[in-house]
């Protein structure tokens, strides 16, 4: 049967409460411990161990079913909001063959070949970064260092002009609500319809520019596939160049802050990997594993399916808690809680899995090996000034910072 557990001590599964957003791994535990397939308060399923989490991602059973799932949550009227629309466009969100389609499309700009040859690059940029700070002997690693880096990436890779991205350096970096489990108020709905808009006014403008004057970038690529006819809709494109603009930098920022944050909570991981940097790319899948910076991705049941004893309807939302697969005692017996950069056999689900894996993952990875090696050795003597209480953004699903000063 399906029961909603909640026991003494407070609800299983508050993502949005402070308690959670500073720290949900306890909350992890017992879920996992006392209820692993939990039924929440909105009559979403959720999944927190590993096992559990890897299978419906998987699984055929299960699929992303945008608009049911977002009219159930919502009511029929919310496709009528501009931000849902768009969002019912983007890959992620998109079931085969629609979301084949739209991913085929992209797919060869991400290949482990193409990533690599942006090392010199992802390089530069970092040297840039910290060029620009090591006079003034302080900073704050999330706006000053994190951000640039993949800000400026993907704005290389969708072509827009170097004069334009002043604007997206400036960017709040509020849409993150959009993905978290507890529903939307009608202001922020209003926010993200406001947002949305000014990003496609601006992203018209750049589909013009590139038809005018293609590049070697992505938006070249796509706008010429959707003048082909057939592979994709004006409407697709504009939402996907923004799922790839807002994919490509938030969790990428956030990996490089929650990785330099761990490290300076553990001095002698830090010391280790001072002494040893080839422990560095070990140490990324080791933070994408302690601290992702994305903690959930979802699934909708297509038929019923039985999950840990409960029968999960056809129709319903399953959460993937991510952050707690991560430190499942079943995969790492070996203390999940402790930060190890030398531990072995590093699988996390941070990317997801199945056919939306992540697009952008081998990308994510270099970048954050790239920005934390080099920051370790031309800032050797770099501290945090409060590694204890830092300030949290208020998401859930994107886990990050708000900022995260440092001096040296
Ligand atoms: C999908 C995590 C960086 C582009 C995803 C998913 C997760 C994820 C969890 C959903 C997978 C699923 O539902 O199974 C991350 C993390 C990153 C990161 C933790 C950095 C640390 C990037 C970057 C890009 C990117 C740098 C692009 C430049 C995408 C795209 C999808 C996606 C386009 C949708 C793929 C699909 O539906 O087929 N990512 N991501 N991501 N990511 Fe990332």
């Amino acid at each position: 049967m399906n029961e909603q557990v909640q026991p003494a001590g407070g609800p299983l599964f508050d993502p949005l409460s402070p308690d959670f957003i500073r720290d949900p791994y306890p909350h992890y535990d017992r879920l996992r411990t006392i209820d692993p397939v939990h039924v929440t308060s909105f009559g979403q399923f959720v999944t927190s161990r590993h096992a559990d989490v890897s299978l419906v991602m998987r699984d055929k059973r299960f699929g992303k079913d945008f608009v049911e799932r977002t009219k159930r949550r919502y009511g029929p009227q919310i496709m009528d909001e501009p931000i849902f629309r768009s969002m019912g466009h983007w890959m992620l969100q998109a079931d085969p063959p629609d979301h084949t389609r739209l991913r085929g499309l992209v797919v060869k700009a991400f290949t482990a070949r193409r990533v690599e040859d942006m090392r010199p690059r992802i390089q530069e940029i970092v040297d840039q970064t910290i060029d620009a700070v090591i006079d003034r002997g302080h900073m704050d690693l999330i706006e000053d260092f994190a951000f640039r880096l993949p800000v400026t990436i993907i704005c290389d890779m969708l072509g827009i002009p170097e004069d334009h991205r002043e604007v997206f350096y400036k960017s709040l970096r509020d849409g993150g609500r959009l993905l978290d489990p507890v529903p939307m108020s009608p202001e922020e709905i209003a926010k993200g319809n406001a947002a949305n808009m000014m990003a496609q006014m601006y992203f018209q403008q750049l589909f013009e520019l590139r038809r005018r004057s293609p590049g070697d970038d992505l938006t070249t690529q796509l706008v010429q596939a959707e003048e082909d006819g057939n592979k994709l809709t004006n409407e697709e494109l504009t939402a996907n160049i923004i799922l790839l603009f807002g994919a490509g930098h938030e969790t990428t920022v956030n990996l490089i802050g929650n990785g330099l944050l761990a490290l300076h909570r553990n001095p002698d991981q830090l010391a280790l990997l001072k002494a040893r940097p080839e422990l560095m790319v070990g140490a990324i899948e080791e933070f994408l594993r302690y601290d992702s910076s994305v903690q959930m991705t979802g699934r909708v049941a297509l038929e019923d399916v039985e999950l840990g004893g409960k029968t999960i309807p056809k129709g319903e939302s399953v959460l993937c808690l991510l952050g707690s697969a991560n430190r499942d005692p079943a995969v790492y017996p070996e203390d999940p809680d402790r930060l190890d950069v030398t531990r072995p056999n590093v699988r996390p689900l941070s990317f997801g899995g199945g056919i939306h894996f992540c697009l952008g993952a081998q990308l994510a990875r270099i970048e954050a090996e790239i920005a934390i090696a080099t920051l370790l050795r031309r800032l050797p003597g770099l501290r945090i000034d409060d590694v204890e209480n830092p300030e949290w953004r208020p998401t859930f699903v994107l886990r990050g910072l708000k900022r995260l000063p440092a001096s040296w």
